[in-house]
């Protein structure tokens, strides 16, 4: 079993059943407890492979990822202190909207394009195709020794910062973090009451 922050070389993956205990165990990780160093260039492009194979009706491809480079990361607090300011925030709530564009070792974007006008492919068949996308790819980075977190809050939704990063069309759906886990990844809640998975009961009548 991997210890938190092991990272692995191709020759070393694990046999299949051990995949299946790995992906068992993937939590997400807060950007406070992810160090140093971000996935290479080559491990986001492995991720977003493994994202390719989410089931995607018609081949519409609705997601892409877009990473933000370590240079980049002024640019982008430049557009969170904007986008807290617009928002009435003050001066101080402004500084932790900059601290968050610098929130992870690894970032991207997760870009989704929902197509309004295929008839054959409703838009929430589009959208499990971006969510299973959102999970191969948080899945890969786990057995690549990441933990990593979603999380768009408020800066999502803002018009400057969604123009940064879509296109006509598009939508900002979140942020991805990544890096070496400092602690073990666990459950953030208790696992629900209700069977996640049942033998259907015809109805009585
Ligand atoms: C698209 C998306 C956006 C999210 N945004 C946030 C967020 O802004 N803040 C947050 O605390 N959790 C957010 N979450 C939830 C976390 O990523 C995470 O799934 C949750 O804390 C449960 O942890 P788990 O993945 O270990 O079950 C988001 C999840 C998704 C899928």
């Amino acid at each position: 079993m991997m210890a938190p922050g092991d990272t692995l070389a191709a020759h070393e993956y694990p046999a299949l059943a051990d995949l299946m205990d790995m992906l068992a165990l993937r939590y997400s990780v807060s950007p406070k407890f992810l160090a140093p160093p971000a996935p290479t260039a080559a491990q986001w492009q492995r991720a977003a492979d493994l994202a390719l194979r989410a089931p995607d009706h018609g081949g519409l491809r609705p997601f892409r990822f877009v990473i933000v480079g370590d240079a980049q990361r002024l640019p982008l607090a430049e557009l969170f202190v904007q986008q807290a300011l617009r928002r009435g925030h003050d001066t101080s709530e402004a500084q932790k909207a900059r601290e968050r564009a610098f929130n992870g070792p690894g970032l991207v974007a997760l870009v989704a394009h929902i197509r309004a006008d295929e008839a054959d492919v409703p838009a929430h068949e589009q959208w499990l195709c971006v969510g299973a996308a959102l999970m191969n790819f948080l899945n890969a980075l786990h057995l690549m020794g990441f933990g990593a977190k979603a999380l768009s809050g408020a800066s999502v939704a803002d018009p400057a910062i969604r123009k940064a990063f879509c296109n006509e069309g598009e939508t900002l759906v979140s942020w991805v973090v990544a890096g070496r886990p400092t602690r073990a990844a666990h459950p953030k809640r208790q696992a629900a009451e209700l069977p996640v998975i049942q033998p259907w009961q015809l109805p009585a009548d």
